[in-house]
């Protein structure tokens, strides 16, 4: 069984040795640019842990893995447009440090690099490994519209929440893992449990993200620190404010929602003291919790020992305390 630093390095030497052509510098180097400069890898990561630990070979799974963090990276690129996101991975993003039409072309041969990868695994897998993929990649696509769709409706519930992030985030993490399982040969009850452990899963990790978005340290976090807050995204905090905010606050909160002209470091003040004041980073806390829990359960009623599971319970557990 491999130790998760061990699958990290066999994925960052991989990717390393993945070169891209060189002309046009200007499609090619901004994609160079944004591999290079990290990202924690936990996508391929999942995919190589579930293939070990059905008993696939890490060489053969490789090509899936690099396909699911190729297609993860396209959707950052796509997604900081989107976002009018500064700053990813501590470094510029590709449209700030470029211009937005070479983040949308760069996002796009990254995907084709998704597809080039997916080609080399096993015949015998493609298909499944495709239909797995593509689904997952719809659904991708559907959870950043409704992002977006969220961002200019006045309230959206919780269960238009969860199914917004489920689509957006964690169906990609359940599908890295599924790719592992259909490597390893698993049952389909057992795709089924690995789905639904990382899906789970996705939605704890989606949740922190929410957190860290308005409470992470800047020098650990990478993105923008208030991000959210400025592009009136429906996070869990959000929502649990537009519900829980009385009088005053509730008055406050709306103003900085509906006007457009505002200094952004005072609007991100502003609306993490309201936050505060209605305890909501401890309630996404809980509901993250609520989510690993179900993940748990998924993962226990996959049908191997329990020796085989513990590297993806050491996983989870980093995912949920991670910050950055
Ligand atoms: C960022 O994912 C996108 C979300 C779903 C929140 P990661 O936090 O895994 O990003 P990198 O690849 O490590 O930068
Ligand atoms: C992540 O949503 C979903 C995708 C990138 C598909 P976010 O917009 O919250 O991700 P970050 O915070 O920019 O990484
Ligand atoms: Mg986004
Ligand atoms: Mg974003
Ligand atoms: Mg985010």
């Amino acid at each position: 069984m491999q130790s998760i630093v061990a699958l990290q390095r066999i994925i960052s030497e991989a990717l390393d040795k993945r070169t891209f052509p060189d002309n046009p510098i200007s499609l090619y180097e901004p994609i160079s640019y944004f591999l290079g400069i990290g990202g924690k890898r936990l996508r391929p990561v999942l995919t190589l842990l579930a293939a070990d630990m059905f008993g696939a070979a890490i060489a053969e799974s490789l090509p899936a893995a690099l396909a699911v963090e190729m297609f993860h990276n396209f959707t950052l690129m796509h997604d900081d447009i989107m976002d009018e996101a500064p700053l990813r991975r501590g470094r510029e993003t590709i449209h700030t440090k470029w211009d937005v039409n070479t983040a949308i072309l760069s996002g796009d041969a990254t995907l084709i690099t998704a597809y080039q990868l997916l080609a080399e695994c096993k015949s015998t897998q493609l298909a499944e490994l495709l239909k797995v993929f593509n689904k997952m990649a719809q659904e991708v696509c559907e959870g950043q519209q409704l992002d977006m769709d969220f961002e200019k409706l006045p309230t959206v519930s919780e269960g238009e929440y969860l199914h917004m992030i489920r689509l957006k985030t964690s169906v990609l993490l359940g599908a890295a893992l599924e790719m592992g399982a259909i490597l390893g040969q698993a049952s389909a009850q057992d795709r089924a449990n690995i789905y639904a452990f990382g899906v789970n899963m996705g939605i704890a990790f989606q949740l922190q993200d929410d957190i860290l978005d308005v409470y992470g340290d800047p020098l650990k976090f990478g993105k923008q620190v208030g991000g959210d807050i400025i592009e009136n995204k429906k996070t869990y905090l959000l929502i649990n404010a537009l519900q829980l905010a009385k009088g005053d606050d509730k008055k406050e909160l709306m103003q900085w929602i509906e006007t457009t002209d505002f200094e952004q470091k005072r609007k991100i003040e502003r609306v993490t003291a309201i936050f505060d004041k209605l305890g909501l980073q401890e309630l996404a806390n809980q509901k993250k919790i609520a989510f690993a829990k179900d993940a748990y359960r998924a993962l226990d009623a996959i049908e191997l020992a329990v020796e085989k599971k513990l590297p993806l319970i050491e996983f989870a557990q980093n995912l949920l305390t991670r910050e950055h």
